[in-house]
């Protein structure tokens, strides 16, 4: 890995570090929670004496400037904070929610939205932010899938490295850059059963062929810091783990930046059983490597005393209190601590407006499109009924992790459509449901009503804000309340029903699929949610998402991704057998013998990478440069895409690889790149993929990682149910 910080950072650093008392020391360990709009005398007595590296969740503007300027002209060495706060997709300007910019698959969209939280967050003195979420999540039932980038690591990689960029920028110290966390580090997506803050078991080598590579990608991005999983990992829960933290993530990596626990992750090391006492877990921690405690305070209490009994040697404290001193030289904090919001752009200005609108479109997945309904024709179309609680709640579109956003700046997709309908279009609303969960049918025969007087009725459901993001996980995710009732009760109506589902993760909407016509899957769009669904379902844009995550037609499934192992006995369709088709009494190895269930077929309802479009796109010759690749070499995959329609289109090309035999067995495919191509009304482009044999390593039987030669299949195509066609070769 390269240098994060240059010799002259390093040497300040440890100039600085040559001044300082134990105590000034460990008061750099140590973060705070703010307070809101007034700074407590403990905070301020705290800061000035040296106690205090970083304050989180303060984000009054006069109020950061007061506590950096009692840091450096008040406190003896005048060390300024790091002010730190969850922008996870937005500050003021609200973006999709993480899971929804994955699917996008735009890494340009994903920084220019990373960037934009940075610029409106840096206008109140925010320098440190605990994004991206990289925790690799293949359980939609846990619910921060929601701030996820997604099932697949190659993808999640990729887009966690463009918010590194996006937030940081290529130098950290300039106005607007603040450090990014890589988060949370690692296995916490595995979270059993998908409850949150749960159990982690992965084998070591699954966790450094799914679950680490996106944190390395975001090392070697130059992520400042990264964060600490509330999770227990293989029996150790992260903030304990010396093995994840000093060997892979110190030796291995050589990773630079700070890590920081989660809130209270280290006392709840006591919790969890790894330790007896606040003590021990300052010490288990402090082994691991973990730099910084956020809000508990076992480091500040007892570190002092663990030097003293010589359990921990200063040294390992130097070393801590340098890899966060080295952050905050290089953000430029000793220069200047303090913010004028003068020089930074006007939070929710138009040009933030418009990538966030752009963002919240690339975003919308086409999942069905029955007869072509969609899209809505504004010279045929009279009378919309706009229907369902989600249609005009400007907060529930935001989505979890919203701190900051306001309702008052959301334009709703009942606003959206409003705009864009014109005076010729007629558009009745009725949310009929009060939210999202709720159970009251009283009102769905005025639904019907208004479905069957109107030419087409687009139904906005899903789930509140509040139903996914931290400690909101479900055991069903079924469209909740009445809302699945809803589409059944106006299934009687034979005018076209579109329904646009915003929410927070994959929902299970296999019973609902055929009582409506169209599906368009919008997650939580943001504040510009309403116009950029608004023009797709007009037909002033394209649909042109795919999805970052399996959806599982029941929630047994689950897990349930694109990448799994083919096992000794693949599930196939000519020997599947359904429930009600296996004769009485049949002998019990009469049916396939297969890993399916009986009870569901054994694929997603929809698979990793699907989105459908208005444009019909066709993938022509297909080809790699070369059947044979010896190892070290590169090749290419190329391509022509056509559109064959009469509209401009963007589609995301993707490449699926299989090696077919490996030391340890791999996955029946792998996402190894993908690309987001516009192409023009009846014409087409000419795509290629540069490729080199490491694009095909992972982590072998020894746990190393290797390009093993031997045989292998690709396919480019628009989602992972692509057939790998094509066979290749790595020699030695
Ligand atoms: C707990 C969450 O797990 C973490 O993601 C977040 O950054 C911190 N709290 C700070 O709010």
């Amino acid at each position: 890995m390269s240098n994060l910080y240059s010799p002259s950072i390093e040497a300040q650093a440890t100039e600085l570090l040559s001044k300082m008392t134990l105590n000034e020391k460990l008061g750099q360990l140590s973060q705070v929670s703010g307070r809101g709009a007034q700074i407590p005398s403990e905070l301020a007595d705290g800061i000035r004496q040296g106690r205090v590296s970083s304050v989180l969740n303060e984000v009054d503007l006069d109020i950061v400037n007061e506590l950096q300027r009692i840091a450096v002209e008040e406190s003896r060495l005048g060390i300024p904070l790091l002010i730190g706060r969850d922008v996870i997709h937005g500050f003021k300007t609200i973006f999709p929610i993480p899971l929804g910019q994955a699917a996008t698959w735009s890494p340009d969209i994903v920084e220019k939205g990373a960037r934009v939280a940075a610029l409106e967050s840096a206008r109140v003195g925010v320098n440190w932010t605990f994004a991206p979420m990289i925790d690799i999540a293949r359980d939609p039932r846990w619910g921060r899938i929601a701030e996820s980038l997604g099932e697949d690591p190659f993808l999640c990689g990729q887009l966690g490295e463009a918010m590194v960029k996006g937030f940081q920028t290529d130098d950290l110290s300039s106005v607007g850059s603040i450090a990014s966390c890589a988060k949370h580090f690692v296995g916490y997506g595995a979270s059993e059963s998908g409850r949150d803050y749960n159990t982690a078991n992965i084998p070591e080598n699954e966790l450094r062929n799914v679950y680490l590579p996106p944190f390395h990608v975001a090392a070697k991005a130059g992520a400042a810091s990264f964060m600490a999983s509330f999770s227990d990992l293989n029996g150790v829960p992260a903030s304990g783990n010396q093995w994840l933290m000093k060997q892979v993530l110190r030796e291995e990596w050589q990773y630079q930046g700070f890590v920081v626990s989660d809130w209270d992750s280290i006392k709840d090391l006591q919790v969890h059983g790894l330790s007896a006492s606040q003590k021990d877990s300052a010490y288990l921690a402090a082994k691991a490597g973990v730099d910084m405690e956020m809000v508990s305070t076992c480091y500040i209490d007892n570190l002092g005393e663990l030097i003293a009994s010589k359990q921990i040697d200063e040294i390992e404290v130097d070393t801590m209190v340098l890899n966060i001193l080295k952050a905050k030289y290089a953000l430029g904090l000793f220069v200047n601590p303090f913010t004028d919001p003068s020089s930074l752009p006007d939070a929710l200005n138009s040009n933030h407006l418009e990538d966030a609108k752009e963002a919240a479109q690339k975003s919308c997945v086409l999942l069905q499109n029955n007869n072509h309904i969609l899209p809505i024709s504004k010279q045929a179309t009279k009378r919309i009924a706009v229907l369902g609680p989600m249609a005009n709640d400007g907060y529930e579109q935001l989505g979890t992790w919203i701190f900051d956003g306001e309702e008052k700046d959301s334009v709703t997709c009942l606003d959206g459509l409003r705009a864009l309908a014109g005076d010729n279009i007629e558009i009745d609303f009725m949310p009929v449901l009060a939210n999202s969960r709720d159970h009251d049918t009283q009102h769905f025969d005025k639904a019907l009503d208004l479905t069957n007087s109107a030419d087409i009725a687009i139904l906005f459901l899903g789930e509140e804000s509040i139903l996914s993001g931290e400690a909101h996980s479900r055991s069903n995710i079924d469209l909740p309340g009445a809302q699945a009732k809803l589409i059944e009760h106006l299934y009687a109506s034979s005018t076209p029903i579109v329904l646009v589902i915003l929410a927070g993760r994959p929902l299970t909407i296999q019973p609902i699929l055929n009582k409506v016509d169209s599906i368009l899957y919008a997650w939580h769009p943001g504040t510009m949610g309403g116009p950029a669904i608004a023009e797709l379902l007009f037909g002033d844009a394209c649909p042109s998402g795919k999805l970052p995550v399996s959806f599982p037609r029941v929630v047994g499934q689950i897990p349930i991704y694109y990448a799994q192992k083919n096992t000794g006995r693949p599930a196939a369709e000519h020997s599947y057998v359904y429930m009600d088709d296996v004769p009485q009494r049949a002998a019990q190895t009469s049916l396939g013998m297969a890993s399916t269930h009986l009870d569901t077929h054994f694929t997603p309802l929809y698979p990793f990478g699907f989105g459908m479009s208005y444009a019909n796109f066709a993938y022509e010759q297909v080809e790699i440069s070369s059947q044979s690749i010896k190892i070290g070499e590169t090749f290419k995959v190329s391509l022509r895409l056509e559109n064959h329609s009469n509209i401009d289109a963007e589609e995301v090309v993707q490449l699926y690889v299989r090696d077919l035999v490996g030391s340890v067995t791999r996955p029946v495919k792998q996402l190894k790149g993908f690309k987001r191509v516009h192409v023009k009304a009846h014409s087409q482009e000419h795509i290629s993929f540069e490729m080199h044999t490491d694009d095909l390593a992972f982590y072998d039987i020894r746990n190393q990682l290797n390009v093993e030669a031997g045989d292998f299949m690709l396919g480019v195509g628009s989602d992972s149910s692509v057939e790998l066609t094509l066979a290749f070769t790595l020699t030695n």
